[in-house]
């Protein structure tokens, strides 16, 4: 049988991952000495595939990768065609609507302008809120757009804080938190049940012992 094959969010995701994997007994020496090879034997039957966030959901979705790990926050914003099945409990953050600090975000009824590189989550998030906002997509650092005079405010990833604060920028509200999680294609969990769940259960079992 072909091993299982996991898209692997680059950087902390990863790392997080393969620590976990470790724990379980995985050997993940080829993912340590990967060099720039994309595609990586972890034990016999499993290998992992290093990807961006949203090109993890990508192959899952297309079933070329039978499992992911990807923060939510990606989920959120580029759709849910697949089981999520664990959270793995790392990559801890918050989304947060962010403006610069003393601004009455909320106050008065002009309209708002919002940089993100969020723009769904953004839209989600304003749809309950009767107010009049437009949206700028931005591709990375977006705590720059409201000190450039572009938007009032943003809605973007916080974990220490430490962008915003040393950009005077100041949380106005927290929309949700976010982690990384485990998902599966919907027809390998069909047709790869069994492996699929024992991994699924020794990756919650592992998880618990970080
Ligand atoms: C993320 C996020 C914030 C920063 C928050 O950016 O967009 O800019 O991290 O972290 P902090 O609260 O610990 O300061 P990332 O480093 O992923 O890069 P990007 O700005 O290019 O998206």
């Amino acid at each position: 049988m072909k091993p299982l094959r996991m898209a692997l969010t680059k950087g902390r995701l990863e790392k997080d991952t393969v620590a976990l994997l470790e724990r379980i007994g995985y050997d993940c020496e080829a993912v340590h000495n990967k060099g720039r090879k994309l595609i990586l034997p972890v034990g016999d039957r499993l290998e992992v595939v290093l990807a961006k966030a949203a090109d993890v959901i990508t192959y899952v979705e297309h079933g070329v990768c039978d499992l992911g790990v990807v923060g939510k926050d990606t989920i959120m914003e580029n759709g849910t065609s697949f089981y999520e099945v664990l959270d793995l409990g790392f990559g801890r953050c918050k989304f947060a609507l962010a403006a610069p600090k003393g601004s009455d975000f909320f106050g008065g009824y002009a309209s708002r302008t919002i940089a993100t590189k969020y723009p769904n989550v953004a839209r989600n998030y304003f749809e309950s809120k009767a107010m009049d906002i437009r949206f700028i997509k931005i591709e990375g650092s977006v705590e720059l757009a409201p000190l450039l005079g572009l938007s009032d405010a943003i809605v973007d990833i916080v974990e220490t804080g430490t962008t915003l604060k040393e950009n005077g920028l100041e949380v106005v509200e927290t929309i949700c938190d976010i982690s990384a999680r485990l998902i599966v294609n919907t027809a390998s969990l069909k047709l790869r049940k069994a492996e699929i769940e024992e991994l699924v259960a020794q990756m919650e079992q592992a998880k618990e012992q970080a």
